[in-house]
């Protein structure tokens, strides 16, 4: 009954300003949280948004044998002359081991590469490398990448964890700027 009478008998006036304003505050970080969820899932453990277990990547090296092998190399080893460009104007297949610049990229942009093709990261850019959009699920992509990413000795991974640290920065930057720009 005693609660009947005080609101919250247990917490002097000051704490319970502090405690309900941090309450408050909740819905807000809970919705700034959401809003830094890539929804390409750019970041996170393993691969993109997603912890990658053994068998996830064992999976992503089947996928990878399938639909990458063909261009990229069964070893990951790219095209024979893979820097020089090809007849057509266009660049072979370059590696995914740590002697090609795979890990020049974040995550995000590996992602949607893959997804979508390179000139989805480079408007404009001509590029044989095909967007698997229609074949492969987000998760699979995932996978396969995370198996790339397996694959490199340590240097090339921490500098690759650089970037994406570095990509996610000027993504927020980029969202804050956009959100600056639709203001009166
Ligand atoms: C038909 C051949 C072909 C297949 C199949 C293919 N790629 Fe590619 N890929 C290319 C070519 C060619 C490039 C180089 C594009 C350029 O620079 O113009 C490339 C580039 C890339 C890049 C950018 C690499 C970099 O360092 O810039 C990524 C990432 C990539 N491929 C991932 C994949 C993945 C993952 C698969 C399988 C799901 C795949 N590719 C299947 C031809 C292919």
């Amino acid at each position: 009954m005693l609660s009947a009478r005080t609101a919250c008998p247990c917490i002097p006036m000051n704490r319970r300003i502090l405690v309900f304003g941090f309450a408050a505050l909740l819905p807000v970080l809970a919705i700034t949280a959401l809003a830094e969820a890539p929804a390409d899932g750019s970041s996170g453990p393993g691969f993109p948004g997603m912890a990658m277990t053994k068998d996830d990547i064992a999976h992503g090296q089947k996928l990878y044998t399938r639909n990458c092998a063909s261009c990229h190399g069964a070893k990951l080893e790219g095209q024979p002359n893979w820097k020089r460009r090809l007849p057509s104007g266009r660049m072979p297949a370059p590696p995914h081991d740590e002697t090609g610049h795979t890990w020049h990229h974040s995550d995000r942009e590996l992602f949607t590469m893959t997804k979508l093709g390179v000139e989805a990261i480079q408007p404009g850019y001509q590029s044989d490398m095909p967007g698997f959009a229609e074949l492969l699920t987000d998760t699979e992509i995932r996978k396969i990448l995370a198996f790339i990413k397996s694959t490199w000795p340590e240097r090339q991974r921490a500098a690759q964890a650089r970037l994406n640290e570095s990509d996610k920065s000027r993504a927020t930057r980029d969202r804050t700027l956009s959100t600056r720009r639709r203001e009166p």
